[in-house]
């Protein structure tokens, strides 16, 4: 098949960076953007994470709205190449949100804190990223402090994570003793000097790890580096593009991110080996991002960038062909044409208009409504991009309208904000109360705020007894016995499919077992 727009798709590498809490990601976003020349000065990025944080409360989250979307896609140039960073959620909270953008990235950047290890957080976005193979590479971060023995992480890390690690790089001492580290395939010895402008010192080729220059360099420290090594190369795996491309291994790089050590030899490494935008399945076919007719999929919204004008903006990734100001696409849930004359494209500091965009990019096109989570541009096939799901939630609440009055607007508030994807709902096939379902808590403040500052309705949380939910499908026969044996728990989603909520994990798998020829579905797809 002829590549069309070869040249662009070739040199885009979209991805995320994935990360427990205070790992490290805002210090290292602010690094690679400071190489890719998008921000002048460190302080920048920290400056707008500050501003989200905080601010646990909605009302100031949506003061700082223009903030937190301008950096939910970052776009720099580093050589050649065009980068999408996308960034997930900063808070410290779990959300869908955080699972949708990585379905729209090529591959991810995981950080690792030296102290701590593989935490919670890094291993369930891990799961997420094994779903779709994405392509991972690793930055242990803060070699400048006292961690655990990189050996040890090494091993956690593919105990814990079920993922081979290939070191690329390997610390020399840690905390006070951090001297740098040494490329095992450059064999390049990197020193560590926290007064040197981006914290690295001297750079010196060796011929081998017995290179005599070594025990110059490095005095009584080089034994460690040379036992660590032997050691390594008895149990670790050396880098293998297949595997890593795979995502079966991850490529390891040490450094202290805070003193912009290691950051480059990674982003050198990122943009050599990271896949550019890859081939995507759709219900009917896999799509090329050479195609020349140009496809996208919404994986993101966000409602009322500008409070004047209520509207929601999509995030699109470019799956094929080419984006120009003004084309025609199909919309292809409604089947309607439309013109896509104000797109956004995101840059590190500003949100511009675009003009041109690629397999890779991400656009925010503006709208009332009509766009949900999942849907599909084309330039007119009946094309389906799958892969986007919803997660069954973790956490319920039952919806109590304290203005009776006020159920229309609710019913709409609630649906609308479900398309967005913020929270899922359910509508009980028996009684009339409402039940929002997060995989997060901290999304149930920001619905009720919303209901009341966009859809003028005032309601409150009350507690229910669920804790987890399955969608159901099979035989039409059974499912309507099953709706009528299990009423109580039964409910309807936001697209009117049948949902089973269960008030304990035991409960569920009774449930499942006595329902056997009935399938429970942990994700869903979008329609
Ligand atoms: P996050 O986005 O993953 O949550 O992490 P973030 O970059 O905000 O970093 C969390 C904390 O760790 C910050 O400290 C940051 O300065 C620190 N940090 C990041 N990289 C390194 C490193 O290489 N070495 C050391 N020693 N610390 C590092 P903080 O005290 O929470 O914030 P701040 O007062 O520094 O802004």
């Amino acid at each position: 098949m002829q590549k069309h727009n070869q040249l662009e798709v070739d040199k885009r590498r979209t991805f995320a960076i994935i990360s427990h809490p205070d790992a490290g990601k805002t210090t290292i976003t602010e690094k690679l953007l400071l190489f890719g020349g998008a921000i002048q000065q460190a302080g920048e990025v920290r400056a707008r994470k500050s501003a989200r944080y905080a601010t646990s409360d909605w009302m100031e989250m949506e003061k700082q709205r223009g903030i937190s979307v301008t950096s939910s896609v970052m776009k720099f140039t580093y050589r050649d190449f065009e980068i999408n960073l996308l960034d997930t959620p900063g808070h410290n909270d779990f959300s869908e949100d955080t699972y949708r953008v990585l379905t729209a990235v090529d591959s991810v950047l995981m950080v690792i804190d030296s102290v701590k290890g593989v935490e919670s957080q890094t291993k369930k976005l891990l799961e997420v990223c094994r779903l779709r193979s994405t392509p991972i590479m690793t930055f242990i971060n803060k070699l400048d402090r006292e961690g655990r023995e990189p050996l040890d992480l090494i091993d956690e890390i593919e105990s814990v994570l079920q993922i081979q690690c290939a070191p690329m790089t390997w610390p020399v001492g840690m905390g006070k003793r951090f001297r740098g580290t040494y490329h095992l395939y450059r064999k390049e010895l990197t020193f560590f000097d926290p007064d040197a402008e981006q914290g690295t010192g001297q750079i010196a080729t060796m011929n081998d790890l017995a290179d005599p220059r070594l025990d110059e360099l490095l005095g009584s420290q080089v034994e460690e580096l040379r036992n660590d090594v032997e050691l390594l190369e008895g149990a670790a795996h050396p880098f293998e593009e297949e595997a890593y491309l795979a995502g079966l291994q991850t490529p390891v790089f040490f450094g202290s991110a805070i003193n912009t050590f290691g950051i480059q030899q990674l982003l050198d490494t990122f943009v050599d080996h990271a896949p550019s935008p890859l081939p995507r399945a759709a219900q009917s076919r896999v799509v090329s991002p050479y195609e020349e007719p140009f496809t996208a999929f919404a994986f993101k919204i966000q409602a009322n960038m500008d409070p004047a004008h209520r509207d929601r903006i999509a995030f699109f990734r470019i799956c094929s062909g080419k984006f120009t100001r003004g084309m025609k696409v199909r919309h292809v849930r409604t089947g309607r044409d439309t013109q896509l004359s104000n797109a956004t494209i995101f840059m590190a500091q500003d949100r511009t208009n675009v003009d041109e965009a690629y397999p890779g990019d991400i656009i925010g096109i503006h709208n009332h409504g009509t766009i949900k989570i999942g849907d599909t541009f084309t330039q007119g096939e009946d094309l389906k991009y799958t892969g986007i799901p919803s997660f069954a939630p973790e956490h319920f609440r039952k919806v109590r309208l304290l203005d009776p009055l006020k159920s229309k607007a609710l019913e709409k508030g609630l649906t609308q904000l479900a398309e967005e994807g913020t929270t899922q709902v359910f509508r009980p096939l028996m009684g009339s109360d409402w039940i929002v379902g997060a995989v997060g808590v901290l999304q149930f403040d920001v619905v009720m705020h919303r209901l009341e500052y966009e859809y003028n309705v005032r309601a409150t949380y009350e507690p229910v007894g669920y804790v987890t939910a399955r969608w159901v499908t099979g035989d039409k026969r059974k499912l309507d016995e099953f709706q009528k044996r299990e009423a109580m728990a039964c409910y309807l989603d936001g697209e009117g499919r049948l949902a089973y909520l269960a008030p304990s994990q035991w409960r569920l798998d009774n449930t499942m077992e006595n329902w056997k020829e009935l399938e429970f579905h942990a994700t869903q797809e979008h329609n």
